[in-house]
């Protein structure tokens, strides 16, 4: 028999999934690891956290299977992306902690380059926006505050890497410093066009060219890793939310899929063709296979299941995510709470990165149940926002059969009401699949895929199977006036100076 082990190193978590030779779930095992708030506005996460935790996941699925890392066909590793380490290139110990993609340290620094009139030349080459959320400006953060670490740096004595190619670089002692497509677009470094580093960013924020990875292919050759014993190579790469648009197989353009983890991250496949935005989304690279890069437009939403931490340890009204749904059931129809959770400001289509959160239409009468069902659907209403500004920009995705479908993962599309919710207010269908482990999924295909013992694209995606599908039940009038209230909140909170 063999399995493929799949890492999936996130913002709160790493997990290790094993997957058996038909492409399911054996084991799990999962460690949550610290977060760390140096200022306001700053997350960081230790590199020894980040990889004590993945080698124990790793371990221990293992060990809770009885399974030999000999059995193991290969390994796929799936990451939060963005997040930023610079270490050295001989000892491999960083210079710093992770600047973790949610931190906004460098907002002034993209300002800056915005003011100096660099958008442009971002946008075009990257796909990105000028925003803190990207790697480019953590890095040279790095450079500019560890001592010594610019010189180093062009010395070509450091080394950067988003999270994918620091384990890389660990699982293989040093041997190889690599990433792959979808984590190097990014970085607000890579030119998504041609395929590399752009010379004129790095120049821009003098980052020597010698501290990048070797970009590859989504399933290729990342070296071998004999830390589970016996040497079993790495075959795929991808950054979590492209991995989940691989494990949703959403191989075809017009094919969306969204993921309710922390934040929301909605990708609509746009085939060979890279779609500027009109509308401030991401134009970014949904995988790359056989040297080809398949193109997404991303919608980037900060806060969706963090919506629900909030109501269980900042505000206490729940023990427990899955009582938030018994909750929603129960509150006052006749009210109208509206929250826009803009705790670290407000992403995509907005980007609006000082704005903060606010509730709207409280009454004496508002309590836990209102409070929970307005978060639930500030969820619905932000992926709605996604999903007209992609509507816009690639008019194709409206078209299509006629209807957008949305393929829904991640811990919050387990929520029934919340993705009833989804359907009601986009007037589109959602479709949950049976799997929903498709980050790991779509990380461990890659790699199996390589290895040769999955099968191949349309092999693939023929498995992917609907496990339920929630349709459109409230009328178009109720939901063009609830959205209209969403809009008229979302403006309002903008409106206020932090
Ligand atoms: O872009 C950030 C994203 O990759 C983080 O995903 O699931 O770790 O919150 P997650």
């Amino acid at each position: 028999m063999n399995y493929v082990l799949a890492i999936d190193q996130g913002t709160t978590s790493s997990r290790a999934i094993l997957f058996d030779q038909d492409l399911r779930v054996v084991q799990v095992a999962q460690q949550e690891f610290p977060q760390h708030f140096p200022a306001s506005g700053w997350v960081e996460h230790d590199p020894a956290d980040l990889w004590a935790t993945t080698v124990q996941t790793a371990r221990e699925v293992l060990a809770q299977t009885g399974i030999d890392a000999a059995h193991l066909a290969a390994i796929g590793i799936t990451n939060q992306r963005e997040t930023t380490l610079v270490w050295d290139a001989e000892t491999g110990v960083p210079l710093y902690n992770a600047i973790v993609w949610q931190d906004r340290r460098t907002a002034d620094t993209c300002a800056a380059l915005r003011d100096g009139g660099h958008e442009d030349l971002v946008r075009a080459t990257t796909g990105l926006l000028l925003d803190p959320y990207f790697s480019a400006t953590k890095v040279k953060w790095i450079l500019d505050h560890c001592d010594g670490a610019r010189d180093r740096a062009q010395a070509g004595k450091l080394r950067f890497g988003t999270v994918d190619s620091f384990l890389i670089w660990n699982l293989t002692q040093g041997r190889i410093h690599a990433t792959d497509a979808t984590n190097a677009a990014r970085t607000m470094l890579y030119d998504i066009h041609k395929g590399d580093w752009s010379v004129e960013i790095c120049g821009l924020l003098d980052i020597p060219m010698s501290m990048l990875p070797k970009v590859h292919d989504c399933a290729a050759d990342f070296g071998v890793t004999d830390i589970l014993g016996p040497e079993v190579p790495i075959l795929g790469v991808a950054g979590d939310q492209q991995a989940a648009t691989i494990g949703q197989a959403c191989f075809q353009p017009g094919m969306m899929k969204s993921t309710y983890g922390t934040g929301c991250f909605a990708l609509l496949n746009t085939g060979d063709m890279p779609v500027p935005s009109q509308n401030r989304l991401l134009t970014t690279i949904a995988y790359q296979l056989d040297g080809k890069p398949t193109y997404a437009l991303e919608g980037s939403i900060f806060i969706a299941g963090a919506v629900v931490q909030w109501l269980r340890d900042g505000l206490g009204i729940i023990d427990k995510a899955a009582q938030t749904q018994a909750l929603a059931e129960a509150a006052d129809p006749a009210q109208d709470l509206v929250i826009v959770p803009a705790f670290t400001g407000l992403g995509a289509p907005y980007w609006q990165p000082d704005c903060r959160g606010a509730v709207f239409g409280l009454t004496r009468g508002s309590g836990p149940a209102e409070f929970a069902r307005a978060a639930l659907e500030s969820v619905g209403f932000q992926t709605r926002d996604l999903l007209q500004a992609m509507q816009a920009d690639w008019p194709v995705a409206a078209r299509g059969t006629g209807q957008t479908t949305l393929r829904v993962d991640g811990g919050m599309a387990a929520s029934d009401w919340t993705m009833q919710f989804l359907a009601d207010i986009l007037g589109a269908p959602v479709d949950r699949p049976g799997v929903l482990e498709t980050t790991a999924l779509g990380a461990a295909w890659l790699a199996g895929m390589r290895a040769g013992i999955y099968p191949d694209q349309d092999g693939f995606a023929a498995t992917w199977a609907r496990a339920d599908q929630f349709e459109p039940q409230m009328k178009p009038s109720e939901r063009d006036r609830r959205y209209a209230r969403w809009q008229a909140a979302v403006a309002a909170t903008i409106g206020v100076p932090s």
